[in-house]
């Protein structure tokens, strides 16, 4: 039998192994946990800065009952933490040094394998892609959505309804007074955003993934049933040692597609694109955005904010994931889980207890509601939009650009009762990609300028080199690569030039003939960067862009030796 990685620390009786044992013993930790156990790492985002993963540190707790039980040895570490309503200028900054962090704590330490203990947006990518770097045996158990928001009796759901209050606020339908009471009611218990935003559209991709077990991705946060899955994932890790299950067995192109799939068919995030093809990037898949055209004609089936009415408290209740995937295993492509099986084993006997929450393949809410993808000669390298959260009408359209030229541009103007725009006018926003903001923020779904607002409009077709929640809604064309502050065509627009969109052609086209914008490219000049020290400086000058999952380039793959070296 080869030795087990953790051996190389705890195992040996010279002056090493002393020390490794001798110190990790300062905790009260008996002889017999370094009697050759499978030693399993918690990396845990827990942080009361990161509200959304609050509830990890008793979920550890759950996790280390199961290894216990199962013979191994649990050590939990923290890792850096991303809130991403918290940080400025944007988590996704930091979701690559995240992943560093993940990479180089499994790397460095004698563990044998990791629970990843995430939530929020970013946390669940960033310790994925880390955690895959190394390759060591590696589960999720995410924080979970938080219960049901509630307001005067009403449901209502994290983002989605702030955006819709803030028009509202601004159309003068709702006092200020409502706007600042709804914030208490939205957000009563731990837990991630409860509707189907970035970080309940991973946790149901990484399910249907297999990456982590079946009905991972629904249970409320605060649901005892939770801390019971956190229990059994501790016991799981520990038989994967044994079985040496490591990500690369799990993360196969097949389960990449299966996750593509579930993501249209629960109107999953746009982020889902970056933080997948920068994971396929990880582990070595060839995952481009021409893949996520698999799921171009899957229909909607989950009827949640932002792209239906329920939350996902009612979508746990109506069979979660596990339900999804029975509608959908048509689809679905034969790979392995962390449970060792097929994916299958995830979906056999599962049942819908809510029709109107999950909807039959057959009964959409939407049809072919899955991402789509649009090139052109304003988006050469791609860009996305999302028709389940989009205007039918406007996924078909030609009109005027209005140009915001950057972030500050855009708040300071669009508000002005001057604004030249009407409802058939294209938003573009430059400057806000993975380079220029930096960070590839969450604004590409721009405020509808208040005049409009004023007269009932509440969707208009915007184009930018940005990301935007997965919370939000609207006719919003995201992703374009490259980005402006590469010299996409995108920093060549000008207010007035006349811009195609057609999602069914999958086309994003900018009608100025050629020589006029090679006229412009010559007068052209990026923006001076903003950062130019620390890890802000590396991230600009080595971050890929959107089309290539935004990582860093030097981060792509993975370097699964152990290292030998010692430190004393
Ligand atoms: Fe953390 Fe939405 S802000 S999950």
């Amino acid at each position: 039998m080869t030795k087990r990685r953790s051996s190389h620390w705890y195992g040996k009786l010279d002056k090493d192994g002393f020390i490794h044992r001798s110190w990790m013993k300062n905790q009260g930790f008996p002889d017999h946990a370094f009697d050759g156990r499978p030693i399993i790492g918690i990396c845990n985002t827990w942080s009361e800065l990161t509200p959304c993963n609050s509830g990890l540190r008793d979920l550890a707790e759950g996790v280390k009952r199961g290894v216990w039980e199962a013979g191994g040895f649990p050590v939990e570490f923290p890792v850096m933490s991303l809130g991403e309503t918290q940080m400025k200028p944007t988590a996704m900054l930091f979701r690559n040094l995240l992943a560093m962090d993940v990479e180089e704590s499994i790397r460095a330490y004698g563990i044998d394998g990791v629970v990843l203990l995430g939530g929020c947006d970013k946390t669940t990518p960033g310790q994925l892609m880390g955690a895959a770097s190394v390759d060591l045996p590696s589960i999720v158990v995410s924080s979970g959505p938080m219960l049901n928001g509630k307001f005067k009796g009403q449901d209502i759901g994290s983002g989605t309804d702030v955006w819709k209050f803030s028009e509202a606020v601004r159309a003068g339908e709702m006092t200020l007074a409502d706007f600042m009471g709804a914030e208490s009611g939205m957000s009563r218990s731990k837990g991630v955003c409860m509707t189907m935003g970035t970080a309940s559209t991973m946790a149901s991709i990484v399910e249907a993934m297999g990456m982590a077990l079946p009905t991972n991705a629904a249970l409320p946060a605060v649901d005892a049933r939770r801390m019971a899955l956190a229990h059994l994932t501790g016991k799981r890790i520990v038989e994967m040692v044994e079985e040496d299950l490591k990500p690369s067995d799990v993360l196969t192109k097949d389960a990449f597609i299966n996750g593509i799939l579930a993501n249209a068919a629960v109107g999953g995030s746009t982020n889902a694109v970056v933080h997948l093809l920068a994971l396929a990037g990880r582990v070595g898949v060839d995952l481009t955005l021409k893949d996520f055209e698999v799921a171009s004609d899957v229909p909607l089936l989950v009827n949640c904010m932002p792209s239906g009415k329920y939350l996902m408290e009612d979508f746990c209740y109506a069979g979660g994931i596990p339900a999804v995937l029975a509608e959908i295993k048509h689809l679905l492509r034969p790979a392995k889980t962390v449970l060792g099986g097929d994916i299958a084993a995830y979906h056999d006997g599962a049942e819908v207890f809510n029709r109107d929450v999950i909807h039959a393949f057959d009964a959409p809410v939407k049809p072919a509601a899955g991402l789509r993808v649009l090139r052109g000669n304003l988006a050469p390298d791609g860009a996305i939009v999302k028709p389940s959260a989009a205007t039918d009408a406007l996924l078909e359209h030609e009109g005027p650009a209005y140009v915001f030229e950057n972030i500050e541009d855009l708040k300071a103007n669009i508000d002005r009762e001057d604004l030249p725009v009407t409802p058939d006018t294209i938003l573009v926003l430059k400057g806000c990609g993975p380079k220029g903001y930096p960070g590839m923020p969450e604004v590409g779904n721009m405020p509808i300028p208040a005049k409009l607002v004023k007269d009932g409009v509440r969707d208009m077709i915007r184009v930018s080199d940005a990301r935007m929640s997965g919370t939000a809604f609207g006719t919003v064309i995201l992703h374009v690569a490259p980005e402006a502050q590469a010299g996409g065509p995108l920093a060549l627009v000008k207010t007035g030039d006349r811009i195609r969109v057609s999602a069914s052609g999958g086309t994003l086209d900018l009608l100025v003939d050629d020589a006029a914008l090679e006229e412009r490219r010559a007068a052209w000049q990026a923006d001076a960067p903003y950062y130019t020290r620390g890890y802000a400086k590396m991230y600009v000058d080595h971050v890929l862009q959107a089309n290539e999952g935004a990582d860093l380039d030097f981060l792509v793959g993975k370097d699964t030796r152990l290292v030998t070296r010692e430190s004393h």
